[in-house]
């Protein structure tokens, strides 16, 4: 009986040279995300471009600003949308928010926020179980095009689908083809470009992060190099958020007990 063929697994010498490459012409390291999945979809990508190997493709991107912007948009994937993952909104919405008004004002940071949806829902939330607190939510994102499509504030109608109707008539207004946010709830918000794992976030900071869906591609060492810094920025008392498919390795270490779904304590 013959055995199954072994599956092809992309691993080039190229993908080095391509990642300097494009740590180079982008300032993003690839070689912090896990290297046979981003191997294999930056190739698939360079060869629907008509690229048979890395280094052509490296040799377009370097003289094609544009062609380095659709890369960046498939391998940073910034597919998101609002209340995603309504249950730990709701969680959030009655247990921890109400506590961390009550001891004044209240600094969030969505880290890795793409286009925003993550900043207003935060920002909502805030409001609706206290709409006299003072709120302020902090957006971050390594892709400068998704902070600017965030400082816009609008959102289409998929990325509504699982806001709850009285929300949505609260806090967005209709518009030609989708939904503009509020003055309300934009003057809670800020934007930045940035790095996460090459920054330096102030430590003890914020009284809650929400850093989901993130570190799927992340190396174990990135993912730990995150975990750190995040759970080093929240305040005692604060809470940290992930998604729904993600945990914080040795959590205790970090100070960080998870208390709720997908919600982390820190003591
Ligand atoms: C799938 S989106 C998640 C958006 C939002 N947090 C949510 O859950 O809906 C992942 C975002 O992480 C950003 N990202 C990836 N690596 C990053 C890094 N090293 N620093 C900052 N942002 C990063 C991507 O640009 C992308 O916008």
């Amino acid at each position: 009986m013959s055995r199954p063929a072994a599956r092809a697994v992309p691993v080039t010498d190229e993908y080095v040279a391509f990642c300097e490459g494009v740590r180079r012409l982008a300032r993003v390291d690839l070689t912090q995300y896990r290297r046979l999945q981003m191997e294999r979809r930056v190739l698939a990508f360079a060869q629907r471009r008509g690229k048979p190997n890395l280094l052509d493709y490296l040799a377009l991107l370097a003289t094609d600003p544009g062609e380095l912007d659709m890369l960046l948009d498939r391998i940073t994937i910034n597919v998101s949308q609002l209340w995603r993952n309504p249950l730990q909104w709701q969680a959030l919405a009655e247990q921890v928010i109400p506590e961390l008004v009550r001891s004044g004002p209240l600094r969030a940071w969505s880290a890795g926020c793409s286009y925003g949806a993550e900043v207003f829902t935060i920002a909502a939330v805030c409001r609706e179980v206290a709409p006299s607190a003072a709120v302020s939510v902090q957006g971050s994102d390594i892709d400068e095009r998704m902070i600017a499509r965030a400082r816009l504030a609008c959102f289409s109608d998929a990325d509504m689908r699982t806001v709850p109707p009285r929300s949505l008539e609260r806090w967005f207004e209709r518009i030609d083809g989708g939904w503009q946010v509020r003055p309300e709830l934009t003057a809670l918000a800020s934007f930045a470009v940035e790095n996460l794992l090459e920054c330096a976030a102030p430590r003890g900071s914020y009284d809650l992060i929400a850093c989901r869906n993130l570190v799927i591609y992340f190396t174990d060492e990135s993912r730990a190099t995150l975990h750190r810094m995040l759970a080093g920025a929240l305040r005692p008392g604060g809470w940290l958020l992930v998604g729904s498919t993600e945990r914080v390795a040795d959590a205790a270490a970090h100070g960080l007990e998870l208390v709720y779904p997908f919600i982390y304590h820190k003591s």
